[in-house]
């Protein structure tokens, strides 16, 4: 039996509470648009594709709150360790995708130059506007909860092959041998849920507002470093 994913409350949508809630909310509003016509129900390279993103703004924040807590000599409050923790995530859950779906020239040329934009951009919202910077994370995570939703509907209906689970899938979510895509997409989907708590949940506590509750996250699995050759 593959580990059960934990319950994802697929309801969850943080209303905007003043003109940076809102304008986290329009950005990524425009950039679902924007997905959703070039992607279409491509939910495979749609994945491959936003996760390069994804992994994007847990390394941007932790790098800026570990900068500021040099530079402040203060704790983090384990803020540095979440973020990065998020970031890792998201890339594995690249490192699956990839595995599932492989990405058109122009896919790769695309992850390339938003990568470029999307760093620039985030990187400096977060300079300026911390608390902005993780509502949007927040509201980009609420879409991925939807998207993946899709996605699992696509795969109860036939439409995309429930093919076997990528080998470090298995490892990273310690996934049983006989693991599906299916299984996959529901541990991802509760990874995403988990994001976006935590980020609606630091921005409120930017904002001074309580923190709210936060969707358990399924278990990880450290992998072991393969870079070290015995000597
Ligand atoms: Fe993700
Ligand atoms: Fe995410």
């Amino acid at each position: 039996m593959p580990t059960a994913a934990p319950p994802v409350d697929l309801g969850v949508h943080y209303q905007p509470a003043g003109l940076s809630d809102r304008f986290a909310l329009g950005v990524t509003r425009f950039l679902r648009l924007f997905a959703d016509t070039f992607f279409a129900k491509r939910y495979g390279h749609r994945a491959v594709v936003l996760e390069t993103v994804a992994a994007v703004p847990g390394m941007v924040g932790a790098t800026l709150n570990h900068l500021k807590c040099l530079r402040r000599m203060q704790d983090d409050r384990g803020w540095i360790r979440t973020l990065m923790d998020e970031a890792e995530n998201e890339r594995m859950h690249l490192m699956t995708f990839i595995e599932v779906c492989k990405p058109t020239a122009f896919e790769r040329f695309m992850v390339i130059a938003a990568q470029w934009v999307f760093y620039l951009f985030f990187f400096g919202l977060y300079l300026i506007a911390p608390k902005t910077a993780h509502r949007l994370v927040g509201y980009f995570e609420e879409e991925a909860v939807i998207s993946y939703t899709h996605y699992l509907a696509e795969i109860d209906a036939g439409r995309s092959a429930n093919v076997p689970a990528p080998a470090i899938a298995l490892r990273y979510w310690d996934l049983p041998a006989d693991a599906t895509l299916r299984d996959v997409v529901l541990v991802v989907r509760a990874d995403e849920a988990h994001h976006r708590d935590v980020n609606h949940g630091f921005a409120n506590d930017l904002a001074g507002q309580p923190q709210g509750q936060i969707a358990p996250c399924p278990p990880h699995v450290e992998l072991q470093p393969t870079w070290k050759t015995a000597a």
